[in-house]
């Protein structure tokens, strides 16, 4: 299939351009590279002998969409395009919703216009709120805590009423819940732009000294060890779902959560990375970080059901490949 990538550059999405590009398809990456660069293309091409097809543009600008809509065949469209920054949302909200949304509502109007019936969409496990672990696909929404989960949930919606009105779409909501680790090449990872606000990023910067230490948010949660229980997923565990969402996607709108359904502690993730790497990371507990909740996971039951998806690497995987990549290339 000729699939249309948006953010395609980025961190998850060029994981997933490796991992289409590998199951045979064809990829045209859409990506302004406001979080990304263009050298990640060239290694895209080195992990997979193949090229991909590039457009430098704005997904929010609806003729340069409608512009690789014309000149291409596309069959299917992921969109990873948006802008991620939890905190950064809240301080610039109007800025998260305007590029965030309005380029949800512009490829799904260029998918009506050119006939492209096949959407796989980048949510968050974040659209779940205050809900109770583990998540699962049928709970009802609850208010998220942040402009960006806001429109995660609104572009759900929209393209959940787009195929109510377009009954032969196929469209995948699928949640991450958090994606951490790099490609085993260390080519490709997260190349955060200034300090990371994610842990891994954390973990792997204080491990290589650019950090000093790491702030451990709060140990008076209730879980095993008192700090927040997350459930990381390695990131081309997750690239793989989505070619498995393209691949058995039947019509209508499908949700899917993408986890290990394993959660594990921010003090087990500090352990494990030391243990994997056989290295120290300098820890210090601190206070709560306003936002967080202490336990977020996933029921991972539906996609294994019916995507026949699971993820297979286990938390050494996600460190070492982390660390590989951090050592391999993200600055000094
Ligand atoms: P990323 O910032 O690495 O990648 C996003 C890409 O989109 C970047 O290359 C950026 O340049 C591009 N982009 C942003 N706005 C654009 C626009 N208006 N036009 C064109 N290109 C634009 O982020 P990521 O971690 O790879 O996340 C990919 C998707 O997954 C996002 O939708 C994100 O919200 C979602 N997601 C990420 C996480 C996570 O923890 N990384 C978790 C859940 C969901
Ligand atoms: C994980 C745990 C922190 C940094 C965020 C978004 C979510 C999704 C994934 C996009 C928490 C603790 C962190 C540090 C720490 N993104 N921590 N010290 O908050 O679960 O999810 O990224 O959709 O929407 O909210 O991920 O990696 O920031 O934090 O102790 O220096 O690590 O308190 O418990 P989070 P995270």
């Amino acid at each position: 299939m000729n699939i249309l990538v948006t953010g395609g550059a980025g961190y998850i999405g060029s994981h997933t351009c490796v991992a289409l590009l590998e199951a045979g398809h064809r990829v045209i990456i859409a990506d302004n590279l406001c979080n990304s660069n263009l050298e990640t293309l060239n290694k895209i091409t080195k992990i997979t002998s193949k090229e991909v097809i590039f457009y430098q543009i704005d997904v929010t600008d609806e003729s340069a969409i409608d512009n690789i809509f014309s000149k291409h065949t596309i069959d299917g469209i992921i969109h990873f395009a948006s802008l991620k920054a939890v905190s950064e949302s809240v301080e610039r909200p109007l800025i998260y919703y305007y590029n965030n949304v309005i380029s949800t509502i512009l490829l799904t109007k260029a998918c009506e216009k050119h006939s492209v019936k096949r959407f796989v969409f980048s949510s968050s496990a974040t659209v779940y709120g205050k809900n109770k672990v583990p998540y699962v696909e049928t709970m009802k929404l609850l208010p998220t805590t942040n402009p960006y989960g806001e429109t995660k949930a609104i572009s759900e919606r929209i393209l959940t009423d787009m195929a109510k009105v377009n009954p032969d779409w196929s469209v995948a909501l699928l949640r991450y819940f958090n994606p951490v680790g790099a490609h085993e090449s260390g080519l490709i990872g997260e190349t955060p732009n200034s300090i990371p606000n994610n842990l891994m990023p954390r973990i792997t910067q204080v491990a290589k000294g650019k950090l000093p230490r790491l702030y451990v948010f709060g140990n008076d949660y209730p879980t095993t060890d008192g700090t927040c229980v997350r459930d990381y997923i390695h990131v081309c565990d997750l690239a793989k779902g989505h070619v498995a969402a393209l691949n058995k996607l039947s019509k209508g709108v499908h949700i899917y959560n993408l986890g290990t359904g394993q959660g594990t502690s921010v003090l087990r993730l500090i352990h494990a990375f030391q243990e994997t790497n056989n290295i120290k990371i300098h820890y210090e507990i601190t206070a709560r970080r306003p936002g967080d909740i202490a336990e977020c996971y996933a029921d991972v039951s539906k996609a294994e059901r019916e995507l026949g998806w699971t993820a297979k690497r286990d938390l050494s995987a996600m460190c070492r490949d982390a660390w590989r990549f951090e050592k391999k290339h993200a600055g000094p």
